[in-house]
């Protein structure tokens, strides 16, 4: 096996080199169609890499997500934390962390840690002390009230003060294939310090009112980091609260699409089954595995993984 990645969506396919080499070594052109994206494009030898290991790659590469925005009641929460699930059905090792004063990650999973992020940052606790097992493949780094210190701590930093996230997290890191974090609305050092750890951005936009206005604050606050680091970029724009009923969110969902082609993901529809599912402290795969929700965040898992088999 030999793994070709496609120029455009960079996703990678494992491909047989012996059913390419044959049309290679007789010298016809050989060209690919991405499964993903659908692009077209010329096959060479020398561009073809041997497929690693698959979990040796994976563990290689833990990718770090933070699903952000500074307005709040937009999904950040209900996205980490379904995202999260479904990436750990879908067989991922996940943390998910919670950097949220309010700490509800956790109570969505019905889980209730006595330890979290607070103490890993503060190094009170070991890093495997802080984290806890919330179900088969997936763990949480709680947050809650404990981390309005922890970010006056920060505050108080004379330097480096913005990396010191990235830092505690380090010892954890290798263990998962991703880390997800989720963030409070507002714009703090905590934030600063997800931004500076963090390598994708995966932006929640409510299609209700004024959605594009905190989008574009966002991008702004967003470029102001990407100057002192270069390794963060957008990657997912994830529209939630789709109302199909009324044409406002739809039309909403099309301004998006048009400005930000390359980002946007199918939406994540309006959903009672979301709002009801915490209360239970159920992911939406285990409380309404049927529900309109449920295939929207499978949709999403398999995006992010860049796998349309997931959780087939
Ligand atoms: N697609 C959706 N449909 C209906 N309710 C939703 C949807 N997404 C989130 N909710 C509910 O909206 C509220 C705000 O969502 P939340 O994820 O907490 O936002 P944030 O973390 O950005 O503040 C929560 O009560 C949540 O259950
Ligand atoms: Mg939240």
């Amino acid at each position: 096996m030999v793994i070709v990645v496609c120029p455009k969506c960079a996703r990678k396919h494992k491909v047989n080199i012996d059913l390419i080499k044959v049309h290679i070594d007789s010298g016809k052109n050989v060209s690919a169609t991405c499964r993903s994206c659908k692009f077209k494009f010329p096959v060479l030898i020398d561009q073809l890499h041997d497929s690693p290991d698959e979990k040796e790659d994976y563990r290689a590469k833990t990718r770090k997500i933070c699903v952000t925005l500074s307005k709040g009641g937009v999904g950040k929460t209900t996205t980490s934390v379904n995202l999260g699930a479904g990436l750990a059905l879908a067989g991922y090792k996940v943390l998910l962390v919670d950097t949220d004063t309010q700490g509800q990650s956790s109570y969505i999973l019905g889980k209730k840690p006595t330890a979290g992020l607070t103490e890993l940052l503060t190094k009170e606790l070991t890093p495997e002390e802080c984290v806890v097992n919330a179900r088969k493949n997936l763990w949480i780094l709680g947050g809650g009230k404990s981390l309005a210190g922890v970010k006056r701590i920060i505050d108080r930093k004379s330097f480096g003060a913005e990396w010191t996230l990235a830092e505690a997290m380090k010892p954890l890191e290798s263990q998962y294939d991703f880390i997800l974090i989720d963030t409070s609305p507002g714009w703090d050092q905590l934030i600063v310090n997800v931004l500076f750890y963090a390598t994708e951005v995966l932006v929640p936009v409510a299609l209700e009112v004024m959605p594009l206005h905190g989008l574009s604050e966002f991008m702004k606050s967003l470029g102001s980091i990407q100057k002192y680091r270069k390794e963060i970029s957008l990657k997912y724009i994830v529209p939630t609260f789709l109302d199909t009923r009324i044409k406002g969110p739809q039309t909403l969902y099309s301004e998006l699409k048009k400005l930000y082609p390359e980002y946007v993901c199918s939406p994540i529809r309006y959903s009672e089954s979301l709002s009801e599912a915490p209360s239970f402290g159920k992911s939406i795969f285990e409380f309404a595995p049927g529900s309109i929700a449920s295939a929207d965040y499978r949709a999403l898992v398999r995006k992010v993984t860049m796998d349309d088999t997931a959780l087939v």
